[in-house]
């Protein structure tokens, strides 16, 4: 069946929500009159308010479960202004296992319901684990279209549930619960409306102020710990931010001492986003038993999320584990497990989830960038659009070529880790914008000064940065960088060989040996960043920014740590140079399967080289 929505997709995307509100007020309120008994009524209310036309009313789309469909149609910004993205189902499903386990709960809470997929899988599992007993579930959700969608999919249960459309943290709740269960809203501290008020609230339930810059679902998860009955248990998916940001010092110290945590679970995977909200995220097992300054915490770091019965089965039963490791590998997950004693809040904790224990700030044979590198802002040209041109353009103009250089200009031009002269040319066929006019000289040339002209004429010559210059034309010199890093960077940051003459405009910063010797390096310095160990590198030099943009400085850049490449042997640096071309070659044919290969031996002759200096440090 096809369900076809009449409205334009612009008005869609930014009228709909406002619109449907005003009309779904009148449902809500019957829905919680109880006036409308009917899932079905409710669902054909909901589909004509929404637009959507239905061929078959019959049809067992009346039966799925509301989320994704209905919130896709709502704008994105308002979405995540209200911070409602859905948990994928099987996530939602392994929390609540987890969460049910060895538990007959009586009061359940999810503080931010959203469309209730949570709830509907501790529905699922709880008739399995908990036969017909007694139980009540309080869901919060300050958003009435959320209820509205809950009361809708949760219809047959209606009966186990208090639904409150309420903000959670006004509700003064004085009743402690068995389970809580949440995905709370990710909104950055700045965009939270009653940021003061849950402060308040926070505050007064642990004794401690929060920092200022606390992320929404961080105040959630401090709050909720504070509910939690004895022996209760609670599972919350959340950014992974906290564990390396300031603000987290706090919140780490908080769980730390009031609560026993049970797992930590880092999803460093792309199987799913949150609509690009957060990149990296964590599953937060809580369970509020005693526990001592011995007891073990679990760090899983996993890169995929179809090991999740794995995961359960490493969090849930310690015969898979035997001397702090698992007792067989299993792919894709690394595993390690640190005393609480041994845990200091104020360190970053993302480097934990790796199963070298290494604290590469502390090793000798480390290095900054900046000891070898220089790295230098790309070319600005104050009018980027008027200064660099394409093959058609200086045919028109007739532009003689020693008034011009190659240029790199957009980072998306580019495709990690390599540009040759192959993708140069490539790009100049499709008439981009690949030469830069560079003129250090008062011009004699008529076709240049044509040209120049009509940039006058634009007032280009009155822009800040050309104004300022000698002769307002005359172009920045730099040399061509061997190396390139993006500026820009979402997840992992990228280093580029630059295998051309090219310049690069400021969309990238190049990286210069101090050196000529230390051209030997490149291919072994991106080959770092490209294994386990300069990803390591990076995250722990740059704040963790979760899902966020990141704008790297070349003083950030040279700041991190990289392995001094004058200690290595010429046998492994030969081989890194073989593994970075042959990777390049593979990945450039689109045979992402048989790059992997030489990740995992770039990831092994680094390894090799390190677990020589690895140690583990008594506080982490
Ligand atoms: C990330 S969604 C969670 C949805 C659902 N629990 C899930 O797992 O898919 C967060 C929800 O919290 C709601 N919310 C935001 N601030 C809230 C507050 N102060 N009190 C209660 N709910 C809130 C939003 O409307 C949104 O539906």
């Amino acid at each position: 069946m096809i369900i076809t929505c009449k409205d334009s997709s612009f008005r869609l995307r930014y009228y709909f929500y406002e619109e449907i509100l005003k009309e779904l007020y009148g449902l809500i309120i019957m829905a919680k009159r109880d006036e409308v008994l009917d899932r079905k009524k409710l669902v054909y209310q909901l589909y004509k308010i929404l637009n959507i036309t239905q061929d078959d009313t019959d049809n067992t789309e009346f039966n799925t479960f509301f989320d994704s469909k209905i919130l896709n149609k709502i704008d994105f910004k308002r979405r995540k202004s209200k911070g409602q993205f859905v948990t994928p189902s099987i996530l939602a499903n392994f929390m609540a296992k987890w969460v049910l386990l060895n538990q007959k709960p009586k009061k359940i809470l999810d503080p931010a319901i959203g469309t209730g997929i949570l709830i509907k899988e501790i529905l699922k599992s709880i008739k399995k684990e908990n036969g017909q007993n007694k139980f009540r579930i309080y869901g919060f959700d300050r958003d009435n279209l959320m209820i509205l969608i809950t009361k809708i999919n949760l219809f047959e249960n209606k009966g186990h549930l208090d639904l409150i459309n309420e903000d959670f943290f006004e509700n003064n709740l004085e009743e402690k619960f068995d389970i809580i269960i949440a995905n709370p809203p990710y909104i950055k501290s700045n965009k939270i409306e009653r940021l003061s008020l849950y402060h308040q609230v926070v505050s007064n339930s642990v004794g401690v102020d929060l920092d200022k810059f606390t992320g929404l679902y961080a105040l959630f998860l401090v709050y909720c710990v504070t509910l939690l009955k004895k022996r209760g248990k609670l599972a919350f998916i959340i950014p992974s931010e906290f564990l390396n940001a300031n603000y987290g010092v706090k919140v780490k110290d908080i769980l730390l001492k009031n609560i026993r945590i049970e797992a930590l679970i880092y999803f460093d995977t792309k199987d799913f986003v949150f609509n690009d909200v957060m990149s990296s995220c964590l599953i937060v097992l809580i369970d509020n038993s005693d526990f001592s300054p011995e007891h073990n915490i679990k760090f899983i770091k996993t890169t995929t999320i179809n090991n999740l019965d794995d995961i359960f089965n490493v969090v849930t039963d310690n015969s898979y584990i035997k001397d702090g490791k698992l007792k067989q590998n299993i792919a894709n997950l690394i595993y390690s497990e640190y005393k609480v004693k041994q845990l200091n809040p104020a360190k970053k904790w993302i480097s934990l989830f790796s199963n070298k224990r290494k604290n590469y700030g502390e090793l000798e044979h480390f290095i900054p960038l900046g000891f070898y590198y220089k790295v230098i802002r790309g070319i600005a040209t104050g009018a980027n659009n008027f200064f660099t041109l394409s093959e058609s353009e200086i045919n028109r103009w007739k532009i003689p070529e020693r008034y011009l250089l190659p240029i790199i200009t957009k980072a998306r031009d580019i495709s990690p880790p390599i540009f040759t002269w192959h993708d140069y040319n490539q790009l100049k066929n499709d008439d981009k914008k690949v030469y830069l006019l560079s003129i250090e000289e008062e011009i004699g040339n008529a076709s240049v000064k044509r040209y120049l002209d009509t940039g006058i004429e634009q007032e280009i010559d009155k822009r800040y940065l050309t104004r300022n210059r000698r002769i307002w034309y005359f172009m920045e010199h730099r040399e061509v960088a061997p190396v390139l890093i993006k500026v820009f960077n979402r997840g992992k940051i990228q280093f580029i060989l630059n295998d051309t003459a090219c310049l690069n405009l400021t969309s990238f910063h190049g990286i210069y040996p101090n050196d000529k010797r230390f051209m030997r390096f490149n291919k072994a310095l991106i080959s770092f960043f490209l294994s386990e160990y300069g990803e390591d590198t990076v995250r722990l030099q740059l704040r963790h920014y979760g899902g966020g943009l990141k704008k790297l400085e070349p003083s950030d850049v040279e700041k991190i740590l990289i392995p001094d490449f004058t200690e290595f042997s010429n046998a492994d640096l030969t081989r890194l140079d073989q593994c970075f071309e042959q990777y390049t070659e593979l990945s450039r044919e689109g045979s992402q399967e048989r790059t992997l290969k030489f990740i995992d031996e770039i990831n092994h002759i680094f390894g090799n080289l390190f677990e020589h200096y690895s140690f583990f440090e008594e506080t982490m």
